[in-house]
């Protein structure tokens, strides 16, 4: 609050009412935490540190980054646990019918619920603040992508949505949030690339995340070698098709766990109308792409 009063004195203003009136002080003070609020948010928003981004290992397909800016995601863990832990009849009024890339669905090894819209579940709101903000991050690195390759400046991420997430109808990108059940087989998530341009996932807490090392001809597990401060990206098929394979999809898979496993998936994905060759646009691409490709229970 001194910090409030010293700034409204730099700008100069009359504090004097304050003295002079008991309504006026519950109302000076409520302006002046409410400017506190708004100044903290201005200087954080101006000293947002550059990030920095392993370009050559994401050319590669995948590069683990720093995270601990995009608010506290361990809350975010706890929301989709608690959302989780609720009756199969409960997530089940969020289930759309014939559709599992929106709403929750359930699977043999996992529960998932995908936010694409403002429309979700209590428990879940946090996501939705969530949504813009990982949304920023990833478009922040396409930039890089962008300025790496010489490319024109928003060449790539002008391809993206303006409104990140709708109120009503739904998103082109996706935010994925999966509980795994616990289970003894070797592999949960068949080994997959994803069809967007980036993947964002904060590191779960039980390392389980795997990708293919095309190099060293081995499955590297990801999460292992990242702390919780940090978040994976992986290069999705529209991105190696748009770079000519100058940043390539990255094959990755998720291996069996005895413990429950939470994991929060964002997906960035270019327009459908928006043109990637002379012949075709993104969704006919894709349409395309998934005829050869095999799904990861109904999804990619
Ligand atoms: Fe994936």
């Amino acid at each position: 609050m001194i910090e409030g009063l010293n700034f409204l004195k730099y700008l100069q203003l009359d504090l004097s009412f304050i003295s002079k009136s008991k309504i006026a002080i519950p109302l000076a003070l409520s302006i002046i935490f409410d400017l506190g609020a708004i100044l903290h948010r201005f200087f954080k928003t101006k000293q947002k540190p550059d990030l920095s981004i392993p370009l050559n290992s994401l050319k590669k397909g995948y590069a683990i980054i720093p995270f601990s800016s995009s608010g506290n995601v361990d809350d975010l863990f706890n929301d989709l646990k608690c959302f989780d832990l609720q009756s199969e009849s409960y997530k089940q009024q969020f289930s759309i019918k014939d559709h599992i890339e929106v709403g929750y669905s359930s699977f043999k090894y996992k529960n998932v619920f995908v936010v694409r819209n403002q429309n979700i579940p209590e428990q879940l709101k946090e996501f939705i603040p969530y949504f813009s903000a990982v949304n920023s991050i990833a478009l922040d690195i396409l930039k890089k992508v962008e300025k790496d390759l010489g490319m024109q400046s928003s060449e790539l991420t002008k391809m993206t949505a303006d409104q990140p997430l709708p109120s009503a109808e739904y998103s082109t990108s996706l935010l994925r949030l999966f509980a795994y059940k616990p289970s003894t087989d070797e592999v949960v998530a068949d080994a997959h690339e994803d069809l967007g341009l980036l993947t964002v996932i904060p590191i779960s807490e039980v390392p389980s995340l795997e990708i293919y090392d095309y190099e060293q001809s081995t499955w590297i597990n990801l999460e292992k070698m990242g702390v919780g401060s940090q978040a994976i990206i992986l290069v999705g098929r529209t991105l190696e098709k748009l770079t000519h394979g100058k940043y390539q999809a990255a094959t990755h898979r998720v291996v069996g766990s005895v413990h429950p496993r939470y994991s929060i998936v964002y997906q960035l994905r270019a327009e459908p109308h928006i043109k990637i060759s002379k012949e075709m646009n993104v969704a006919e691409w894709l349409a395309l792409v998934k005829k050869n490709l095999h799904s990861v229970n109904g999804s990619y």
